[in-house]
């Protein structure tokens, strides 16, 4: 099955909004296969933002990122690399519609409270990088409730 890396910024942490975040993940009905708070190193954030080191914004992405406790989860089920992304919304708040956890409860693009891998490969590097250690595989007693 599909996997995806979803993280809540430090930000979003600091905000309270942890609880609101897995709601809407968990009421959509991906499965929940991996959690944990952890606080960056930099380092650890530059090779998670990699692709962006070119950018002019990577050296503040990276202090932000890296600024206080994130909570990292792996989310399950079909096709849940896009879901995610549609349920994280637009990366700028500015273009998030209402309804996206980006839409609804931030402003800044520099402080959009959640990443989520963009495509199944870089998923699968992300949740390697992140969850080394493996994450936790089990039957939900709901799945016959959420595919057909
Ligand atoms: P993530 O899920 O965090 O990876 O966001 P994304 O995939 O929607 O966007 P992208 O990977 O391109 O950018 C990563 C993060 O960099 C974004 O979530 C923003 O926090 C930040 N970012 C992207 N573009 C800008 C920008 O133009 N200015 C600033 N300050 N930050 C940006
Ligand atoms: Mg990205």
């Amino acid at each position: 099955t599909e996997r995806t890396f979803i993280a809540v910024k430090p930000d979003g942490v600091q905000r309270g909004l942890v609880g609101e975040i897995i709601r809407r993940f968990e009421n959509k009905g991906y499965k929940l296969v991996g959690l944990k708070l952890l606080k960056p190193t930099v380092e650890q954030a530059q090779q998670h933002y990699s692709d962006l080191s070119s950018k002019k914004f990577f050296g503040g992405l990276c202090e932000y990122f890296s600024s206080g406790p994130i909570v990292g989860m792996v989310w399950e089920g079909l096709g849940v690399v896009k879901g995610g992304r549609v349920l994280l919304g637009a990366t700028n708040p500015a273009d998030s519609l209402p309804g996206t956890i980006r839409g609804d409860l931030c402003i800044d693009v520099g402080r959009n409270v959640c990443h989520g891998s963009d495509a199944v490969e870089s998923a699968e590097k992300e949740i390697a990088f992140w969850f080394p250690e493996g994450v936790v595989s089990y039957n939900n007693h709901s799945e016959g409730q959420i595919y057909e």
